[in-house]
Parts: structure tokens; C-alpha cells; sequence
């Protein structure tokens, strides 16, 4: 049976810059607040009459495929992982084949809507084709616009001062090198807390899960007018909304159990990891799990910093950007995971 391996990788960001200080212009917040809270320092915007987020992952897909040093025409299946997609239907996974230019029909697209642990999600099923024999050359893209769908008011900036936008990609391929690709992938999910970390609207549940919110449904029973009603849009309802105590609980005690069983599982321990790369949610969790961990600055990046929290593209990006910094060599045991809404999380352990 074969191995997966990364064998490319590429990222991209949009040009536009935001400054927390630009926040303050449209909500209450401040500077030292989000820095504080968060360890955010700035985000890309993408330009929205020119980008979207199918656009912004194919960009990052055309660097991973040169990185690969493969042709576009050799991807044999496409993998998408985005919570903000150009369209309600169909997904991105089309919409970046249509961009790439490889509509000849053979590769398959397939989107996965697992918000942050998107990207993980889409590694473990890649892995599995690839182990499989059925696929030799996987496009793993995650990719997210959110700066269209965030509430910039007051009201909704303990979610938007967190969130950016940017993609990540990377092409998978078999190796028959026993001392390298993924060693294993974990994935778990609950969904308790399903609304704790949502985008609830529009959609089908009319009601059903949250009785006591109104949602402006009408009396008479008239088919259509349930996804989206007038309510909805004049009380602000169409934003993401995060109970961001509970999401902190929960990530902080998910990452290091979910990081302990993989590396449980290949006999190794958190000492034996050379690169943690985290999900970048926020940098208090990234530092919480690596003092529970016992693992030194130097075994774990960050950049959250820079593009905050990209959702789906944290990761790939992140990786992408500890490769070009040096910070990975060949032989070393990287280990990737995630938490988000869902709560779904994962993590995978790669020889490098
Ligand atoms: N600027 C200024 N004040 C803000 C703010 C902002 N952007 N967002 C919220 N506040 C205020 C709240 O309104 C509240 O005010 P009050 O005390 O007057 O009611 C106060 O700050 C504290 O709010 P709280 O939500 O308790 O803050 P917190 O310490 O939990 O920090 C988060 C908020 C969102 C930074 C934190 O909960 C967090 O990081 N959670 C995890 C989020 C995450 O990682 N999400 C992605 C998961 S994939």
C-alpha cells in the first residue's frame, strides 16, 4: 500500500491589509483589545468586485501545482473545504476547476463544509484515495472569504475582528517511501453545541432547532418563504455568531487529546513533534495547548498575527509559510490540528 505525500504546496492572500485600528472606525474596539485577546495584529481583505473565494483557491492552487512541478491537466481529483463559498449551490470545488481551466470532465470535485478542520477533513479523505491507488495527484484547496459575510457593527465584533481572508493548497500524491508522507489522521466531531459557532441563516431549519428565536417566519403556511424572510435581513440575522468562551473551553481540551492520539498511535510523544502547526483560531489557544503539551517556541508556528483566523486556509497557509521560512526539514514529524465549529477537530502526524 502506498503512502500519501505532500508533494506541493502554495498560498495566497489578497493585497488588502487591515489594521485593527481600521476596526475602530466601524465598531467599539480597540487596538489592545484584539491583540490582547486574540494576538491578531492585521488581516487580508480580498477585493470583492474582483475576488472571490473560489478565485482566491485557485491562486493558492496554481502555486501548489508548480511547486508539485505537475500541469493542471494531471490533477485527477479536486478537494474544496470553505464555511464562505461564492454560491449557496453548486460548490467551489467546480468553480475552481471552471477558473483552472480543466473542465475536460475527468476529475472529480468534492466540497467538504467543516469549517475550521476543513482542511484536515479533506487531507484525511485525500489520504484515503490516494492509500487506496485510486487517485495520483489530489488539488487540496481551503480557502475562505469572510469579509463578506461579517457583521462590522458593534454588535457582531467579537466575531469579525477575528476573521480574515486568504487560501492554502496543496497536491498529494502516493510515495513508496516508507520514511516519509502522513503517518495518520484523526477526526472527531460533536454536535452538541451545533449554534454555538454558526451561520444559521439562510437555511432550511425553520425554526426547528432554536423555537424561542424568532426568525419572522409567516403564519400561513406558503412554501418558500422559510430560507430567507424579510426579519431575518432587517434584525442583522444573516451573520455568523460565536459563544467565545465555550469555543475556548472546548478548543483548549480538544487540540492536546486530539494531538495525544495521534501521536499515541505511531509510539511517538509531544517531544518527538518538530512543527506543531495549529489551527490558527486564536493565539491564546495555540499557546495554552503548547504549554500543555510542554513544547518549546520553536516546535510550534504562528502567523495568525498577520492574516488572523482564515478559517478553512489557516492551516495550509501556515504550513506553506513555516516551509518557506525553513522551519521544516526532510525527516521531521510535523503534526497538524484542528478545532472549530462543529465542534468537529483533527489532527494528522507527516514524515516530512
Ligand atoms: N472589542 C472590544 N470588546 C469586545 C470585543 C471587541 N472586538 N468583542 C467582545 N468584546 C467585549 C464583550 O462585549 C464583553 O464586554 P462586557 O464585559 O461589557 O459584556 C467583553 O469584551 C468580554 O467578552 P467575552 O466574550 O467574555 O471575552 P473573552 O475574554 O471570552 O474573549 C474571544 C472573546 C472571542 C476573544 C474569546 O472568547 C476567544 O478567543 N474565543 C475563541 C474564539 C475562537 O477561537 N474562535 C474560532 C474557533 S475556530
Amino acid at each position: 500500500m502506498y503512502r500519501t505525500k505532500i508533494a506541493g504546496i502554495g498560498m495566497y492572500v489578497p493585497e488588502k491589509e487591515v489594521s485593527n485600528e481600521w476596526l475602530t472606525q466601524y465598531m467599539d474596539t480597540t487596538n489592545e483589545w484584539i491583540v490582547e485577546r486574540t494576538g491578531i495584529e492585521t488581516r487580508r481583505y480580498a477585493d470583492k468586485h474582483k475576488e472571490t473565494t473560489s478565485t482566491l483557491g485557485a491562486k493558492a492552487a496554481l502555486k501548489a501545482i508548480d511547486d508539485a512541478g505537475i500541469s493542471k491537466e494531471d490533477i485527477d481529483f479536486i478537494i474544496f473545504a470553505t464555511l464562505s463559498p461564492d454560491y449557496y449551490f453548486p460548490g467551489c470545488g467546480v468553480l475552481l476547476q471552471r477558473e483552472l481551466g480543466i473542465t475536460h470532465g475527468e476529475a472529480g470535485a468534492l466540497d467538504i463544509r467543516n469549517q475550521c478542520s476543513g482542511f484536515l477533513y479533506g487531507l484525511s479523505v485525500a489520504d484515503q484515495f490516494i492509500k487506496s491507488g485510486m487517485y495520483k495527484n489530489i488539488l487540496l484547496v481551503g480557502a475562505e472569504m469572510h469579509s463578506m459575510g461579517l457583521d462590522f457593527s458593534t454588535e457582531g465584533r467579537n466575531v469579525s475582528v477575528i476573521f480574515g481572508d486568504g487560501a492554502g493548497a496543496v497536491i498529494l500524491q502516493p510515495t513508496e517511501n516508507e520514511n516519509e508522507g502522513i503517518l495518520t489522521t484523526k477526526l472527531h466531531s460533536d454536535g452538541t453545541h451545533a449554534e454555538e459557532l454558526a451561520m444559521i441563516n439562510p437555511g432550511s431549519h425553520g425554526g426547528y432547532h432554536l423555537h424561542e428565536v424568532d426568525f419572522g417566519f409567516p403564519d400561513e403556511d406558503l412554501p418558500g418563504e422559510i430560507f430567507v424572510t424579510q426579519h431575518m435581513l432587517d434584525a442583522g440575522m444573516m451573520y455568523p455568531n460565536m459563544n467565545g468562551q465555550l469555543v475556548f473551553k472546548n478548543a483548549v481540551v480538544k487540540f492536546p487529546e486530539v494531538i495525544m492520539e495521534a501521536l499515541i498511535e505511531v509510539g511517538a510523544s509531544p517531544s518527538d513533534i518538530d512543527m506543531l502547526i495549529p489551527h490558527q483560531a486564536n493565539l491564546r489557544i495555540s499557546q495554552f495547548v503548547q504549554r500543555k503539551l510542554g513544547l518549546r517556541d520553536d516546535q510550534v508556528f504562528n502567523n495568525i498575527q498577520k492574516y488572523g483566523n482564515t478559517t478553512a486556509a489557516s492551516v495550509p497557509i501556515a504550513l506553506c509559510e513555516a516551509l518557506k521560512e525553513g522551519k521544516i526539514k526532510s525527516g521531521d514529524l510535523v503534526c497538524l490540528a484542528v478545532f472549530g465549529s462543529g465542534f468537529t477537530w483533527g489532527s494528522a502526524l507527516i514524515r516530512w
